[in-house]
Order: C-alpha cells, then structure tokens, then sequence
C-alpha cells in the first residue's frame, strides 16, 4: 500500500500550513500502519480519533486565516473541509461499531484527496495570505 509521503510540490510557502501539512500526512501514515500491521479495531479506531482531531484543529486555522483577510474563495474551501471531516468521522463511527473498512480504498481516498486539496485550494490560500501580507504598509520612517 502507498504510503503517503512528503513531496517538495506540496510546499505552499506559508510556514504554519506547511508545518501542519506535514503532521496530517504524519498521522496518515499513522493510520496506514495501523490498518496494515492487522492491529485490532481499537488501535485503528485510535488513530483515525487522532487523525479527526488534527484535521479539524488544522481546517479551524486555515478557515480563521481566511476570515481575517476575507478570502473570497473560503465558501468553497470550507465546504472541502466539512466534507472530508464528515466522512473522516462516518469512518470513525463505523470502526467504533466494530465495522470493518476497506482498507486500500480509505487509503487511497485519503492520499489523493490531501494532495488535491494542498495542491489546488490550499496553494490559492497561501498565495492570497501572502498577497495580503505583501500589501501590508510599510513601517513609516522617521
Ligand atoms: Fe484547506
């Protein structure tokens, strides 16, 4: 199975969303080893608990980065966020029942959207954060 790593494309130049880009892909590799090493329901249960809790912190962020430079494209951006979280937490729902999941699928489900979303709606946001920042006054010299 694919394991999730990091790649120099996906750097979108803002230091706070890189650095928690890189703890996702942590966690999801996490899960990846958890669902592949045969541990039990509860290991992976674990660590998909894990990986809904960063994800929802890191979307909390990135949607407070937007509201404060009124991002134009946050509709959008938002509605990726609460989809993926919602389906993050049917999955959790499912393992917490004793559910079993398809573990190629979930995996590679969970790669391509991450690089997706980093590459398109994630790199747009990180432009504009730095358009803004760019677009600041400069300090007044005396
Ligand atoms: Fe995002």
């Amino acid at each position: 199975m694919a394991h999730l790593s990091w790649t120099d494309d996906l750097y979108t130049g803002n230091k706070l969303i890189d650095g928690e880009h890189r703890g996702l892909i942590g966690l999801v590799n996490a899960l990846f080893e958890s669902m592949n090493s045969g541990q039990g329901n509860d290991r992976i249960s674990q660590a998909m608990h894990e990986l809904i809790a960063y994800t929802g912190n890191h979307f909390g962020r990135e949607e407070a980065q937007m509201e404060r430079v009124q991002y134009v494209a946050s509709l959008a951006h938002k509605a990726e966020h609460i989809k993926l979280l919602r389906q993050l937490t049917d999955l959790g729902a499912m393992l917490d029942a004793g559910g079993k999941i398809n573990i190629p699928a979930v995996s590679d489900f969970l790669s391509e959207w991450l690089r997706e979303h980093i590459l398109t709606m994630d790199m747009k946001l990180a432009a504009a954060l730095q358009m803004q920042r760019s677009g600041e006054p400069a300090p007044q010299a005396h």
